[in-house]
């Protein structure tokens, strides 16, 4: 809460945004899961709580933009924040990142056991798709949507990435700089991307410019991440923070170094603002977004 409330003094738009966004999701969220006396559903809200709700943002933020009806739109910020939610239960998993605290509460297998950890990943994957159906968008840009996203979060996106995520820890010679930006762009560019680029889609508008804002945006908050893993501490973070390098893990920071990647970060900020300029003042709060990214301490 320290850094929300010292982000409203630097960019009150921003941060109000930021937050009706999260309250967004959350009542989006809670509509849709049915609750069956089982863990599953509980774990599944547990996991999509307390998160920044940045791709929601985007998504609400972009749509905005473009003269869409924010009703109409939110179950699609619901949609992408249940697939971010998904990615990092399984994320923290012990066969993956093997991880004790998410959000600075215990993880899902933590708190529950692996099994629900991974049933409410499951999950969360499925209602993401159901809450795409759910918007009252013409079908044509749903369809668009659901496929793009399975695209985005499937093999050759954001679980193509974390298995490269992986297999680099114990890849015997390091990832070059491009394979690297590579690994990042799928892991946590696409997601990203796909939030920035549903305005547009729904509106049936040019996805260019902001889909060239989300990919410079994505990149320069995977590197961010991997700074905070560096810099951060776990109490201000919300998750365990020093194991990258340990784990061997190909980030910026193991390539380039601490400052050779806030300065690589830095440009991507300043490509994704350029990138806005055709939408002129309107996209303030998008200008504002990307200076976050990079300046966020958790
Ligand atoms: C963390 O994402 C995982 C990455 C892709 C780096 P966020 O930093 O957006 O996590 P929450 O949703 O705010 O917890
Ligand atoms: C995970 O990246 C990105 C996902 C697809 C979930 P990280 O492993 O670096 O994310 P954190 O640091 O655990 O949030
Ligand atoms: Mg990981
Ligand atoms: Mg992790
Ligand atoms: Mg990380």
């Amino acid at each position: 809460m320290a850094m929300l409330s010292g982000l409203r003094r630097w960019m009150p738009d921003f941060a109000a945004a930021l937050k009706a966004a999260a309250d967004t999701v959350d009542n989006v969220i809670a509509a849709a899961v049915r609750f069956d006396g089982t863990d599953i559903p509980e774990a599944m809200i547990y996991a999509t709580k307390g998160g920044k709700s940045l791709r929601g943002f985007l998504v609400l933020e972009g749509a905005r933009l473009h003269g869409v009806d924010p009703k109409s739109v939110a179950p699609i910020a619901g949609a992408i924040e249940a697939m971010h939610a998904y990615s990092l239960v399984h994320d923290d998993l012990p066969c993956m990142d093997d991880d004790d605290l998410r959000r600075g509460r215990p993880t899902v297998h933590c708190k529950w056991d692996e099994a629900t950890a991974v049933l409410a990943g499951d999950a969360l994957q499925a209602l993401s798709f159901e809450l795409i159906m759910l918007a009252e968008i013409p079908d044509r840009a749903k369809v668009l949507m659901a496929h793009m996203l399975a695209l985005d979060a499937g093999a050759s996106g954001m679980v193509g990435g974390q298995a490269a995520d992986i297999a680099a820890e114990t890849a015997d010679t390091p990832l070059t700089l491009s394979q690297i930006e590579g690994l990042q762009a799928k892991k946590t560019g696409r997601l990203i991307e796909w939030s920035t680029a549903a305005g547009p889609r729904i509106a049936d508008a040019d996805e260019t410019p902001l889909r060239q804002y989300g990919r410079a945006l994505g990149l320069a908050f995977q590197i961010a991440d991997d700074v905070l893993d560096v810099e951060g501490n776990a109490a201000e973070v919300g998750k365990a923070v020093g194991k990258d390098a340990g784990a061997g893990k190909a980030t910026f920071v193991s390539l380039l170094g601490l400052q050779g990647a806030k300065d690589r970060a830095a440009q991507l900020v300043d490509e994704a603002r350029d990138r806005l300029s055709c939408y002129g003042d309107d996209a303030e709060t998008l200008k504002e977004a990307a200076r976050f990214v990079i300046a966020r301490r958790k």
